[in-house]
């Protein structure tokens, strides 16, 4: 798809790879929704912008929220042509011990919000002639077994066949879905994990890898956007 005055919503857009890929597509024309919790530090995002965009404070695991995040795209621009759903978190800690409760909250933001956002958004796109794009930000740990992330990357593995279904559901609706596999970035997104009272022993997940920079990421984002593969990931398996 051509990027220039497109209507792309970013959820996850206050740090981190959301926010390199609101940079990226702004910088490519395109008129931006940013989506997260921290309205200030969206609005820090938005003031940096090379193009226009709209602050939509959203937290992705409330239904409600979501379909206001959709409305409020429709109601300043009148259509939705790509859906970037990027927020995530992880959970830390192997899988006898991985605290179930965290297990329960990343399932909420990593599947459901993704599972609300576009549920939300297809009608929108079934109603504009040039249909639109999802893209569903996974994670090249799912198509691996890591000890210490098995809970955080089964719900990975469950957003990919999410996707590969909705791809084929909407296909005849001109509704294209991507799935989209970062690996290691240089994010806070480590830090942000939620950590089991029992951390796996050893090394942590990723350590001694060269992580992909924020912007390299964004970059691949644009280029899936701008080809529509089924798939498309930063190169396997992850460097030393
Ligand atoms: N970094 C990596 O190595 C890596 C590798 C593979 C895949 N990924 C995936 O890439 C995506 C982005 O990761 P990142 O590295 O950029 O992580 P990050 O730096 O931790 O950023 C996460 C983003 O998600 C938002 N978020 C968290 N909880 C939310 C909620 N309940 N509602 C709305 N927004 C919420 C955060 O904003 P607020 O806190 O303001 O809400 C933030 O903008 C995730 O889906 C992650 O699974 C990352």
């Amino acid at each position: 798809m051509e990027l220039k005055d497109k209507i792309v919503i970013v959820t996850g857009a206050s740090m981190g790879i959301g926010e390199a890929t609101a940079r990226a597509f702004s910088a490519a024309g395109a008129k931006v929704l940013l989506a997260a919790r921290s309205a200030e530090k969206l609005h820090a995002v938005a003031r940096s912008l090379p193009g226009e965009s709209l602050v939509v404070p959203t937290d992705m695991i409330n239904r409600d929220q979501v379909y206001a995040l959709i409305a409020a795209a429709h109601t300043k621009f009148g259509r939705v042509d790509i859906l970037i759903n990027n927020a995530g978190q992880s959970a830390i800690g192997p899988v006898a011990t991985v605290d179930p409760e965290h297990y329960r909250r990343i399932i909420e933001l990593n599947l459901f919000g993704p599972l609300y956002a576009m549920q939300a958004v297809v009608p929108v796109m079934k109603a504009q002639p040039e249909g639109g794009v999802i893209i569903n930000i996974s994670s090249n740990v799912s198509k691996m077994a890591i000890p210490g992330i098995g809970a955080y990357a089964s719900t990975k593995y469950a957003l990919n066949g999410l996707s590969f279904t909705a791809r084929g559901e909407l296909a005849p609706d001109n509704i294209r879905v991507i799935v989209f596999y970062p690996g290691l970035t240089a994010t806070d997104f480590g830090k942000n994990g939620l950590r089991s009272a029992n951390p796996v022993g050893g090394r942590p997940p990723g350590s001694g890898m060269v992580p992909d920079s924020v912007t390299a990421v964004a970059d691949k984002i644009l280029e899936a956007a701008r080809t529509e593969p089924a798939e498309l990931g930063m190169p396997m398996p992850m460097r030393p």
